[in-house]
């Protein structure tokens, strides 16, 4: 089953809430909040008050993704602050096990996110303590870029590497996905699906997503 995970990095920060009820209305099944230290990554975004603010917004599960240096500072805190879901990036983390642990002792999923450049070897070791991975199919730190087109192949690789091992970890995928190539993206085995620009850069969020749904099942 697909779920698609809106990405607020493209939506009016001044109107949060709307936005996110829009998204609730189109049928999506969490909502991605893109975490930026400026250090990472060249961007700055939001942090935890935004995180305890969207908590009290809405009950789809906050998806908090973090591009930021040491994550395991700040990681139980975004669980605290209502995230369901937090991922560290792996080339950010030398102590990337405790930070998984961590997370889930506080009841969240726990993901490792993983940069294009970066190859799925990466994962090895970590890969048993991880509730998902999310590939990311552009650099991250903006939003409305390409869609890396190797990206897709490196999903089909990760879901083969989390079979043959007979894991029970998902994959998202996040950047660049719109309805042209939600199909074949979903068909190699992506289960969790951001989209920024392509829900909150339509006029009508909730169709929007609705759209995403209807063509991410067309690969079945
Ligand atoms: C990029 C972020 C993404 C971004 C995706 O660093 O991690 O979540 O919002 O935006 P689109 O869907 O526009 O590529
Ligand atoms: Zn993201």
């Amino acid at each position: 089953m697909v779920e698609i995970a809106p990405s607020i990095l493209s939506a009016d920060f001044a109107r949060l809430g709307e936005a996110i009820a829009a998204v609730e209305r189109g049928g999506a099944g969490l909502v991605h909040v893109d975490v930026m230290d400026g250090r990472f990554v060249p961007n700055i975004t939001v942090g935890l008050p935004v995180v305890r603010s969207l908590a009290r917004a809405t009950r789809l599960p906050l998806d908090t993704h973090l591009m930021i240096e040491e994550p395991g500072r700040y990681a139980e805190q975004f669980v605290e602050a209502g995230a369901q879901m937090v991922s560290v990036h792996v080339e950010a983390d030398a102590h990337l096990h405790r930070t998984l642990a961590a997370i889930k002792s506080k009841g969240a999923q726990a993901g490792i996110a993983i940069n294009p450049a970066t190859p799925l070897s990466a994962l090895d070791e970590a890969l048993p303590f991880a509730d998902y991975v999310l590939l990311m199919s552009v650099n991250p730190g903006f939003g409305g870029q390409k869609f890396i087109p190797t990206s897709l192949d490196k999903v089909r690789r990760l879901r083969r590497m989390i079979d043959e091992r007979s894991l029970e970890t998902r994959i998202e995928i996040d950047g660049g996905i719109d309805k042209s190539n939600i199909a074949e993206i979903a068909a190699a085995g992506a289960e969790i699906i951001v989209a920024g620009t392509a829900v909150f850069g339509e006029d009508d969020p909730a169709h929007a997503v609705r759209e995403l749904l209807n063509a991410a099942v067309q690969w079945a």
